[in-house]
């Protein structure tokens, strides 16, 4: 039977508090959206999330839509909550989403408060669990009031079922609106997840700032884009990579001789810094104090080792960080 490590909270700068709340997140999140589907291993899924617990990894991020199939990986978590970490529910922070594409008809997507609450029902009865600690829109739906989507996540929290509303890939303007909105209902924005890494800054500097000034934290998702930022391409496309074996979000066309070539300048740097290109990736999204969490995810147990290890070296040089935009504008 699972135990966890003792020492799994040795390092307390491991946690950031999250914008101005109560809560603090780990520097690495777990994201589930791939490797926890029912098509993957279960044994490599518990083994994953187990060792990230064992890490002092905290949050684990899934979403109604994760799989294959849609919803297999929050009955995978559910699963490994039964039988492993469920005991340590009061250690957790365990996140859902609603808002892409969920079930056939008018409310399996987009923002309507019909599809928000349906969709969280379904989120817990996957998991088994009573509530979420977070529950986001996760994506802005430009045909539905914003007050509606809102309203709908202040009442998934009024009614017990989250803990704290977030919102995921709203830009700067509307995520100014609808905090306002979530403030004035009495259930402030905890956290807004957009996607950052070294070759997708589009949340410079004005989405960061927008969290900055509303006291919202932000965890980042992609931020090793997808393994591009690994030296997971460096000798071609294994078989067992994202890109070799599950193209829907990354394709072998994405990974093109441009791309590797900078990512093979920014791993120099890295081995500078006595770190691999992921944890450089990694610590590069963290210099930002604003971003609260870098949300990761992992194929295998090693992965999310070399990942938290990059939280030994968060520390960047004026010189460092002018070699790094040398090598993206290039
Ligand atoms: N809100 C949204 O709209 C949204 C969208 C996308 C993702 N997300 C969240 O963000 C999470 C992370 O997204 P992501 O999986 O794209 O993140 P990522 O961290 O950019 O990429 C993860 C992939 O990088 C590779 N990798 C990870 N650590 C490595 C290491 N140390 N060395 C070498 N390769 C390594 C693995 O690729 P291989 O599989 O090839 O081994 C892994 O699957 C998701 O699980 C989800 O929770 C949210």
């Amino acid at each position: 039977m699972y135990s966890p490590l003792a020492t799994r909270y040795a390092a307390p700068d491991f946690y950031r508090r999250c914008g101005r709340s109560g809560v603090k997140l780990p520097l690495i999140s777990l994201g589930l959206w791939h490797n926890f589907g029912s098509v993957d291993p279960f044994e490599n899924a518990r083994a994953i999330a187990c060792r990230a617990f064992d890490l002092g990894i905290t949050c684990f991020d899934l979403a109604n839509n994760y799989g294959p199939p849609e919803g297999s990986a929050e009955e995978t978590f559910g699963r490994i909550l039964r039988e492993d970490l469920g005991r340590w529910r009061d250690e957790l922070i365990l996140t859902t989403k609603a808002g892409y594409h969920m079930w056939p008809g008018p409310y399996g997507e987009w923002g309507s408060r019909k599809s928000l609450l349906a969709s969280l029902d379904q989120s817990l009865q996957r998991l088994g669990l009573e509530y979420v600690d977070i529950f986001y829109s996760h994506r802005p739906d430009p045909e539905t009031p914003l007050e509606e989507t809102m309203g709908a996540l202040a009442h998934a929290v009024r009614s017990g079922k989250a803990l704290y509303a977030g919102l995921s890939n709203y830009p700067p303007a509307e995520t100014a609106r609808a905090a306002a909105l979530l403030r004035e209902l009495g259930t402030p924005c905890l956290l807004h997840q957009p996607r950052y890494s070294l070759l997708d800054r589009w949340v410079e500097p004005q989405l960061l700032a927008t969290l900055e000034a509303e006291g919202i934290g932000c965890t980042v998702f992609s931020p090793l884009a997808k393994g591009l930022l690994t030296d997971r391409y460096f000798k071609g496309i294994p078989a067992d990579s994202r890109a070799g074996h599950d193209p829907r979000f990354l394709r072998p066309a994405d990974i093109t001789d441009a791309v590797l070539a900078r990512t093979r300048k920014l791993n120099e740097v890295a081995e500078s810094r006595g770190q691999t290109l992921a944890q450089m990736a990694l610590a590069w999204v963290l210099r930002h104090k604003v971003v609260t969490s870098a949300l990761i995810g992992a194929s295998r147990v090693s992965q999310v080792e070399d990942c938290v290890g990059a939280t030994r070296r968060l520390h960047f040089t004026a010189e460092e960080l002018t070699r790094i935009e040398q090598i993206l504008a290039a």
